[in-house]
């Protein structure tokens, strides 16, 4: 680091109180912030993590009145599942409020006024969409149509899904409300503009010339926004549910949410820096990091700096953003209206007390450089071979074998061997390339290097065998012992930033009071005399059951999703009613059914249909009808009058009717009542 700075302010993106948090929000920014907060705080240094819920916005407002509910129910709720869940898996926010609070509303009001008196807005009057059913302006979420980008159906007012472009309601074509259906009409209304055009050659210079060392999705997504050229921004909105724009004659308009959402991470500090928030905000030895994910990017990069150069009086802009690209699940988009994510209150609620297997995980398949992919075998995969078999697995053998050698008193090391230094000289190595990672936000790699520790400690027991030396050579066992109980206590420090339970409790267990990062590595860490404790194993095997458990949700999301998306397919052309009768269609009663030799997908029908000779019909459905046995003597509806067909060497004479469900899958028609074989349909 050039530069030595006092104080570090974490911020994360605050997460919308629509719904409860996911591992994709997790992998992406809590996990990382958290990691480095904790990291910072062994080093030392003074941090300040900042969170908290983002409570306005039109989505919050469409929930509630689908549920018929308020908005304030709606993120009461959702701001208590967030925040509790959040504590419970360790993220260690020093602040976790929310942007309803009394102190949010003054402050997003006092920086919206100040802008305004200094004129920095432009007031603009324009045409807007308008429902006349909902009496409202249909802002953002408000409604939907086809994207003109891309013409994708379903794009919001704005922003298109499909292809990412950030769009302007009246943009849509076809649009419709979302609140009734409504084709809006446009009406006339007047709005707050940040011009970021004024901002543009100052943001040029900032980002692209003095901070070339950002991520490169970070720095190309800015650079391709700047070089776009940046238009004025419409900041307030016709709605009922926010920060109400503290102008006169602007009843019924509040502050767009992402005017004061980001301003919601000056609000929390000044929760908890009533008096020295300041210093945290605009003293030049303060370093700003934003932790988002990439649809957070340009809100953070252009928007929020725009505004804090705006307002000016000292704010300082964020030294690094190190942002992150989404984690998918189970190869699919993760998404809160698909129910298609692992909720963390729910993950807490199915494997209490694996907090850190979580952590852990999301960790090493964090989508730091590209979309990355949550699946569950993969999360039973690193449990069981690294986490228990390396890590816990070491821990445990150096605490058992101090308790069976030594009655849990840590021995007093002789000379070191070769092999000693060797170890402890690695462990340096590992130590130097983990801080290097977690000071540049490499977190895997971070990861990597502290498990890195533990490998080189298996390997070292491996090489010394004190269960051999044991007998042979007491003192050099003692030494082993020790030395090996140093490399467990640097687990302790290196671990906490990722996996803080299990490092708190081995601390614990090895009488280490204070954890210090610079300690890392050290070889007096755990005395000569003290006595350890030997608590239950760290880690536990997850066995498939659970995993399937967890499997067998998801098919049934993925079942209950396909039938909501499925509708019937379009009405066919016109026949008249004349084409139609000559379609001969009957019911004929299954003699037998038997799979045709070599073809999966079909079966033979050997039909009675009244007319004392056995009708054939071949028919592909062999998939959905396992045991074509159990089919005889059911009713089958068929169409008598076709050209017979040869199939597999079979002459089919017609085709059984199967209806097509929504998965693709097929069920034969059969009749209410039995009838006669032969039955003409009508
Ligand atoms: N609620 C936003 C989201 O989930 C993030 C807001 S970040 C802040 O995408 F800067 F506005 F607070
Ligand atoms: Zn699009």
């Amino acid at each position: 680091m050039e530069k030595q700075y006092k104080r570090t302010l974490i911020t994360t993106a605050l997460p919308y109180a629509n719904g409860p948090v996911h591992i994709g929000h997790l992998a992406g920014v809590y996990i990382p912030a958290d990691i480095y907060a904790r990291y910072l705080r062994l080093q030392g240094r003074e941090v300040a993590m900042i969170g908290g819920s983002d409570e306005h916005g039109v989505p919050i407002t469409i929930k509630a009145k689908n549920e018929g509910v308020t908005p304030q129910d709606i993120v009461d709720r959702y701001h208590n599942i967030i925040r509790d869940s959040f504590k419970e898996l360790g993220i260690s926010f020093d602040v976790y409020s929310r942007t309803t609070s009394a102190t949010h509303a003054a402050t997003a009001s006092e920086f919206f006024r100040r802008l305004y008196d200094k004129g920095e807005f432009v007031e603009k009057t324009s045409m807007q969409l308008y429902d006349e059913k909902a009496h409202q302006f249909l802002a953002d979420r408000y409604v939907k149509g086809e994207c003109p980008i891309c013409h994708a159906q379903g794009a919001y007012g704005d922003q298109c899904e499909k292809c990412g472009s950030s769009l302007n309601a009246t943009d849509l074509i076809n649009p419709v409300s979302a609140i009734t259906g409504n084709t809006p009409v446009l009406r006339e209304t007047h709005h707050w503009y940040l011009p970021l055009d004024r901002w543009e050659p100052a943001l040029r210079q900032w980002i692209l010339e003095e901070h070339k060392e950002w991520k490169t999705n970070v720095y190309g997504q800015c650079k391709s926004w700047l070089d776009l050229g940046l238009q004025p921004r419409a900041v307030t909105r016709d709605l009922d549910w926010g920060v109400p724009v503290p102008v006169e004659g602007a009843e019924g308009k509040v502050l767009y949410v992402w005017f004061d959402a980001p301003i919601g991470y000056i609000s929390n500090t000044k929760e908890i820096f009533p008096d020295t928030w300041e210093q945290w905000w605009k003293s030049p030895d303060t370093r700003i990091i934003n932790f988002i994910g990439k649809d957070n990017i340009v809100f953070h990069c252009i928007v929020f700096p725009a505004m804090m150069m705006a307002y000016g009086d000292g704010f300082q802009l964020p030294d690094n953003v190190p942002a992150n690209e989404f984690l998918n699940l189970e190869g699919d988009k993760i998404s809160t209206s698909r129910n298609w994510a692992v909720w963390l209150h729910e993950y807490l609620r199915d494997f209490p007390g694996k907090q850190d297997v979580l952590r852990y995980v999301l960790t090493a398949t964090a989508p730091e450089t590209r979309d990355n992919d949550f699946t569950w075998s993969d999360f039973q995969t690193r449990n069981n071979s690294e986490l228990v078999a390396i890590l816990g697995n070491f821990i445990n053998r150096v605490v058992v074998l101090t308790h069976k050698y030594y009655n849990g008193t840590v021995p007093a090391a002789g000379e070191l061997a070769q092999v000693d230094t060797k170890a402890l000289a690695d462990i340096r190595a590992a130590v130097e390339a983990l801080t290097d990672s977690l000071e540049t936000f490499h977190f895997r790699e971070a990861l990597k290097q502290a498990m890195e520790i533990a490998r080189i400690g298996n390997r070292y027991l491996q090489e010394t065998e004190p269960w051999k030396l044991t007998k042979s050579d007491p003192q050099r066992t003692a030494t082993v012992m020790n030395v090996a109980m140093q490399i467990c206590a640097s687990l302790a420090i290196a671990f906490e930033p990722f996996t803080p339970f299990m490092a708190h409790r081995l601390a614990a267990d090895l009488r280490i009071d204070h954890l210090c990062w610079s300690r890392l590595g050290h070889t007096d860490l755990v005395p000569a005399g003290t006595v350890v404790a030997k608590s239950d194993l760290m880690f536990e095997k997850i066995e498939d059951a659970a995993i399937q458990a967890q499997l067998d949700r998801l098919a049934r999301i993925k079942k209950e999703n396909e039938a909501k998306a499925w509708k019937p397919a379009e009405q066919k052309a016109d026949v008249d009613f004349d084409t139609f009768c000559r379609s001969d269609l009957r019911v004929a009663t299954v003699k037998e059914c038997i799979k045709v030799p070599k073809a999966d997908k079909l079966l033979k029908f050997t039909l009675d249909d009244g007319s004392g000779t056995d009708r054939i019909i071949v028919s592909g459905i062999a998939a959905y009808y396992p045991n074509p046995e159990e089919l005889v003597g059911k009713q089958v509806c068929y169409i008598a009058n076709l050209p017979v067909r040869k199939l597999r060497g079979i002459e089919s004479q017609g085709m059984i009717l199967s209806a097509v469900n929504a998965d693709g899958s097929l069920s034969l028609i059969t009749t209410s009542a039995a009838v006669a074989p032969g039955a003409q349909i009508q």
